[in-house]
């Protein structure tokens, strides 16, 4: 199983660390069966399974129902639960319970957004065993502040900000941090600044990682894919395609066949 030691190795050694998302046991199952090393239940369930415009829908219950399934099906692959929108600006004691409720449902790590505000919550978190992913730049949970899902650290000062926030995720404790949507030579400046490693989604080929939507991934995301997605199958047209074929059989009564029944 990968584990975060295994992230710091794989930084020291220079070799790449892959992440998708899973949000059910069906689809774990299938990256259990890949060589991608780890897993991120990310809040994004909230956008592509639950229909939602925002991550801003997720909650720390469903959150819970999308790692425990993950969980069953994810074999020994390294699970990082998302804590989502508010579970961690409610107070110290509230994020541990978030975080409580993730870990028991399965999760090795949390991933939180940001990091001005959060700083003891991170410490608490880590200083009770449980590794944190940071994840800066775009937040998607910040949405609604940032004015919409767009590039973030293209001016000087945040550009500056960023690489700060990375410096200060690092210091609490933090095992790893997720660029999100930065300049791909920002990206790369954060990444050999920091001991821990970075894991980029719109951020370049500089970072030590790259974390994908699965959905993105095989095509069968139905919202319009950003920029930076490389969708490897044409899922939705296989998927369609499958579905067309048993309409077809069925109205021609050649799907179920004798073999298919039953004597
Ligand atoms: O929720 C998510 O899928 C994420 C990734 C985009 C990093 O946070």
């Amino acid at each position: 199983m990968s584990t975060v030691l295994d992230f710091a190795r794989l930084k020291t050694e220079g070799r790449k660390i892959s992440i998708v998302t899973a949000y059910d046991a069906w689809s774990a199952r299938l990256v259990a069966r890949s060589r991608v090393d780890a897993i991120l239940v990310g809040d994004s369930a909230a956008m592509v399974v639950h229909g939602h415009p925002t991550t801003v829908g997720a909650t720390v219950a469903v959150m819970a129902l999308h790692t425990r399934a993950v969980a069953r099906a994810a074999g020994d692959k390294f699970l990082i639960a998302d804590l989502p929108f508010l579970s961690y600006r409610q107070g110290v004691s509230a994020a541990v319970a978030a975080v409580g409720r993730l870990m028991r449902s399965g999760a090795h790590a949390v991933k939180l957004e940001g990091v001005d505000g959060h700083e003891e919550v991170i410490t608490r978190i880590v200083g009770s065993g449980v590794p944190v992913m940071g994840h800066i730049g775009l937040t998607p949970q910040s949405v609604h502040q940032l004015g919409g899902f767009r590039v973030q650290g293209k001016g000087n000062a945040q550009a500056e900000q960023l690489l700060q926030q990375a410096q200060a995720l690092e210091s609490l404790g933090c095992f790893s941090v997720v660029l999100e949507c930065i300049p791909a030579a920002l990206a790369a400046r954060i990444t050999s600044g920091l001991r821990i490693p970075t894991i980029g989604i719109g951020a370049g080929s500089g970072t030590d990682g790259q974390v994908l939507v699965l959905q993105d991934l095989w095509g069968v995301n139905p919202s319009r894919a950003p920029r930076f997605v490389r969708q490897y199958l044409d899922g939705e047209g296989v998927l369609t395609s499958a579905l067309d074929a048993y309409d077809a059989d069925v109205k021609s009564a050649s799907f179920p066949a004798t073999e298919e029944s039953y004597p």
